[in-house]
Formats: structure tokens, sequence, C-alpha cells
């Protein structure tokens, strides 16, 4: 069991029978956000995130496109989800797919273990399949389809029919869990957030559990149940099991011990998966459940949950093409309340991109830097202490307050509200600059305190600005930290005293940090 400083942060591993879209890499980058900070905080931080390559879904768009599973599977991961980290700049400690060795023999260990401790037997099961969802639904998950599906029942998430199944599968005693489960969501009110998502899952539970199907026999494309090897395991208990294989479940108990247990990110849509099935797999196997599942938002396109299959998928790079990698992060960390739903637009993300990014937080750097080497041909200041002022004080208060609220709200996993934080500074150093307007001071050689003191000032902020803000913009704080002179990287100052920051020596030239684009060829 780790000591609680510990960080271990994952992602849901993604599916592999399509590329990834925005929806995909919003969670990617919510998740290495935390990672970043953390790990810049200098809390021990491992981020884990994968590929989910089991099941049907995977099956049947390979025998779709004539290839087997494994090959179409290794052609994702490799022309898709793995370039995708490097589009979106992510910084995962581990890259974890299903058919890695190490996964597919501790799973297998796993269900041994549930099966020798009396959890697993032998049922029929009849009921609706989704494959896009890979989950048999319940009568009341349908909803009538239309278009091509009128008349017929639909999944509600992905408006496809479902599939009549009658099988002779392995059972997985969940239905004993649910008391269980019940006395976690309260005495840990935090295992499972937001409150909204927590309020169904609890529900959800309050109305009791089923056992649930673990096997299935009418396909090979999965782990094979290690007694039975007619049976592959179901693609979720299979899938669920990543987040503690990658962790040395199985073959390395002390890395096990060490990173167990883990935050995880998922969409809401999936929640259910990590907050009722995941604990209940994991108290009958005796191990710690979660530290948390946190069930974020959806994106929305045109009012509905963007996705492939509806034909509302935006690829990453789309926008990382021509606002680059930290605007992406930025935009979508700021502009959606993480949590809830929120919709993307094009429109609001020039819209931001030039008012916070490039007016903002860019102009300010470019301003500063080029008045230090303007009026001091580039060697940065000391503050004069007989010149300082109550504005002076209050960036420096403003520095402290915004980095202690910053870490509160990242620890509440309200990343929206640590960015909104942290721009309070932004925005109190630009109305700074206008008002102590360095460019007059400069004239009178008897300014000349003030003139070090206020460009001393701007420069320190903006060294704490560096630091606060590397997680979510890491390029662009990395460029204006060396244009800073600051001293090792970024990333290795410490996130909870970025206040602290004295200054280096002289500034070096710093091209635009968000340089203006032509929104129209986008829009
Ligand atoms: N393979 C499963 C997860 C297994 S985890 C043990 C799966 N994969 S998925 O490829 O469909 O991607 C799921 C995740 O992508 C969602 O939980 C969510 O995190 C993210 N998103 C997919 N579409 C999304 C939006 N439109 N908006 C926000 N996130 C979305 O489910």
């Amino acid at each position: 069991m780790s000591d609680g400083s510990s960080f271990y942060v994952t992602t849901p591993i993604f599916y592999v029978n399509d590329v990834p879209h925005i929806g995909h890499a919003y969670t990617e980058v919510a998740a290495d956000v935390l990672a970043r900070w953390h790990r810049q905080a200098g809390d021990p931080t491992w981020f884990l995130t994968g590929t989910d390559e089991h099941g049907q879904k995977i099956l049947r768009t390979a025998t779709a496109n004539g290839v087997s599973p494994k090959a179409w599977a290794d052609k994702l991961v490799a022309e898709a989800w793995q370039p995708l980290l490097n589009t979106i700049d992510i910084s995962n400690d581990d890259f974890i797919r299903t058919t890695d060795a190490r996964h597919e023999v501790n799973v297998q260990l796993f269900l041994q273990r549930l099966y020798d401790a009396g959890y697993i037997y032998t049922g029929e099961y009849e009921g609706y399949y989704c494959v896009g969802c890979e989950e048999y639904k319940q009568l009341s998950d349908l909803v009538d389809g239309t278009g091509q599906y009128e008349g017929q029942l639909v999944c509600a998430i992905h408006s496809k029919p479902v599939e009549l199944l009658k099988e002779r599968n392995y059972f997985f005693k969940m239905s004993e869990f649910a008391g269980r489960l019940l006395e976690l969501y309260k005495t840990r009110p935090d295992f499972v957030q937001p409150e909204s998502v927590r309020n169904e899952i609890v529900s959800f539970v309050s109305r009791g559990l089923t056992d649930l199907s673990i096997s299935r026999q009418t396909f090979d494309w999965g782990i094979k149940v290690p007694w039975d090897e007619s049976h592959v395991v179901y693609v979720w208990f299979d899938a669920l099991l990543n987040y503690a294989t990658a962790a040395g479940y199985g073959y390395d108990e002390e890395k096990f011990a060490r990173l167990w247990p883990a935050t995880h990110i998922v969409g809401k849509d999936i929640a259910r998966f990590h907050a009722v099935i995941w604990p209940a797999m994991l108290m009958a196997a005796g191990l710690e459940v979660p530290k948390q599942v946190y069930g974020h938002g959806w994106l929305l396109v045109g009012g509905e949950k963007m996705s492939k299959s509806k034909l509302t998928g935006i690829a990453p790079e789309q926008i990382t093409d021509t606002f680059g990698s930290d605007a992406f992060r930025y935009y979508f960390m700021r502009a959606i309340n993480f949590g809830q739903d929120g919709s993307f637009s094009w429109e609001d993300l020039a819209a931001r991109y030039q008012a916070e990014l490039a007016n903002g937080f860019g102009n300010l750097a470019s301003r500063v830097i080029a008045m230090v080497t303007r009026y001091f041909e580039g060697a940065i200041p000391a503050a004069v202490e007989t010149a300082v002022t109550e504005a002076e004080r209050s960036i420096r208060a403003t520095e402290r307050r915004v980095t202690a609220a910053a870490d509160a709200a990242v620890s509440r996993l309200a990343i929206h509200e640590a960015i909104a934080r942290i721009w309070e500074l932004v925005d109190e150093l630009n109305g700074y600059i206008t008002e102590q307007e360095p460019w007059k001071l400069s004239k009178d050689p008897a300014n000349a305190d003030r003139l070090a003191t206020v460009l001393n000032t701007a420069v320190r902020g903006l060294g704490t600005l560096a630091v606060l803000l590397s997680p979510v913009v890491p390029e662009a704080a990395a460029k204006l930290w060396v244009a800073l002179a600051g001293v090792g990287t970024v990333q290795e100052q410490p996130i909870r005293s970025a206040y602290e920051w004295q200054g280096g020596d002289r500034v070096e030239p710093l091209e635009a940090l968000f340089p203006r684009i032509e929104v129209e060829a986008t829009a």
C-alpha cells in the first residue's frame, strides 16, 4: 500500500477498432495535467495509459478489413494510438496493451484465484448485447431506433441495434458485493466523483446487483479462461485488470505495493464498470479498491456526445496542426468544467486562443522580456527595497495565493478551477504593467529604482507562471523558462512553491509563445 503521497493515475484503455478523436484526447490530457502537476510537486507519480484490444468489436473490425485482430491492433497502436501521445504531449510512464504477455498471463492468474476462492460458477445467460459497448443491456437501457433502425430497439449510446445472445458462460458472483460496495460509497464519499456520477452509481447499486457473465464461447479473440480453454474472458473483465497488471500484479509485487491503489480518470459512460465491477473484482481477490474513480463529462458536438460512429468525430490533429498542442491542452482544460459536459466549437477555441493565450499570456511574456532587453540590455534588474510599493506586494501575495489555490483545486481534480486561479496572476500582471507604465518610467533617470523594481516584479511573476502553467502548456512554459534564464528545466521546479523563484541573470530572446493564427482557414 502506498503512503498517500504517491499518485498513480490512469486513463481508460482505448479500443483499437478505430483511430482517436478529441474525446479520447480529452481524457488523456486531463490525466496528463494531473500527473505532471503531482510529478512537479515531488509526489511519487506513475501515469498509465494504453489500449484495449480484445473482444468482438475489434474482431469484427479486423475481419471486415481482411486482417487478423492482432495485426489490426498492431497497426492501429503504431499508426494512431502511440502517435496521439506525441500529438498532445502526453507524459505517460507506461503504455499497456491487453495483448501484452504481462497482462494476459496475470489476467489468467487473477481469474484462477477467483475461481479457486469460489467466486466463479457456470450458468446460462440470455440477453441483449451491444457490441459497441461490449456489454449486456437491460431493456431499460434501450431506446427506439430511428432512420434505418426504425422499429428496432437500439443502444442509447451507440444508436445501433443490440443482439440477442444466449450462451453458457462463467459467472462472477458480483451480487455478493452490493452491500460492501454501498458501504464503500458511504464511508468514502470521494471514492466516486463527481457528485452526479456518485449519485448515479449509488442508486444503481442500491437496486441490487446481478452476477456478471465473464466469459464468451462463440468467438476466440481474447484471453483463454485458464481452466476451460473453450472460453475467452469477457473483454471488460480483461480490460479492467490492465490497471493491476501494468502495475506489477502477479509478477512484481514490490512495484504493485508501491503503486496501488490508483486514481482512475474515465468518461462518465464507463464509470459503472470502474466504480461497481472493478472494486467488486478487487474485493473478491482480497485487494485494495482504487483510491478514486472520477467520471468526467462528455465533449458534445451539435449537442450530442461526439463520436466517430455518429460521424461527429474530430481528430486531434485537426486542432493541433493549426493551434499547437499547448493550445489544445489549455482549451479543453480551461473551457470545460472538469466533471461536466462541454460543447466544442471552433469559434470558442479561436476566441480563447486569441484572447487568453496570445493576448493575455503570450503578449505579457513578450512585452516584459522586450522591456528588460530595451531598458537593461537584457540584464534582469534587482528590485530596490525602498522602491517597493503596495502594487508589488499585491503581486507577491497573488503569486502565493494562486499557487495554493491551484494546488488545492488540482487535489479536488478541479483542473478548470486551477487554471482559472492561475489566470488571476496573468490578469493582475497585465494590469500592473498597464498601470506602472514602465515605458514612461524609463524616460526619467530619477525613476530608475522604480523601473528596476517593476520589471523585476514582472519577471518574477512570469517565472511563477511558467512553473504553474508547465503541466498545462508544457512547451510554452519551457520556452519561457529558457527566456527567463531559469536554472534547470521548468518541470524540475517545485510547483507548490512556484512563487519562490528569485529570477535569473539575463533574459534571452523569446519568440511569440502563441503566434497569430488565420482562423478563417479552420472554421
Ligand atoms: N475500452 C474501453 C475502456 C476500458 S478501461 C478498462 C472504452 N474505450 S473507448 O475507446 O470507447 O474510450 C473510452 C473513453 O474515451 C471514455 O471513457 C472517455 O474517457 C473517452 N471518450 C470517448 N468519447 C468521448 C467524448 N465524446 N467526450 C469525452 N470523452 C470521451 O470504453
